[in-house]
């Protein structure tokens, strides 16, 4: 059984969105598998690296849909965005620099990305869309 499964309570009705978030679930999950196998400072630099990539195509996605619908709150959104980004860069160069032994840290970073960000900063996205 993994860590996290995911639930249609967390779909944002945009079917690009919710399989990008669902990737999310499968970091934490396989950063999760790695740690219990004591794997973790093997696999942390390819995962950062994925995180790199998923961001700069996700946020991007995810706020072309913001705008799209007329997202009043678009601009704090792209903010919280870029802390998240540059918050990953700097794992990413903590990580060339030498220091592996920061798994638990990006395992709780993406835990609360998901339980902060996702479930609540990106659910008012699909509360703004339904009721608009
Ligand atoms: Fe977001």
């Amino acid at each position: 059984m993994s860590y996290l499964e995911w639930s249609d309570d967390f779909s944002l009705n945009n079917e690009t969105i919710d399989t990008q978030h669902k990737k999310v679930i499968g970091m934490i999950n396989g950063l999760h598998d790695s740690i219990n196998k004591g794997d973790g400072r093997n696999k942390i630099g390819d995962l950062i690296q994925e995180m790199i990539d998923y961001t700069s195509v996700h946020f991007r996605e995810e706020e072309n849909f913001m705008q799209e619908i007329g997202y009043p709150d678009l601009d704090r959104h792209k903010e919280i965005h870029n802390n998240l980004i540059n918050r990953v860069q700097d794992i990413n160069n903590r990580i060339k620099s030498g220091e592996l032994n920061i798994c638990w840290e990006v395992f709780l970073f993406l835990n609360d990305w998901w339980e902060v960000h996702i479930l609540k900063t990106d659910k008012k996205i699909l509360k703004y869309s339904i009721s608009g």
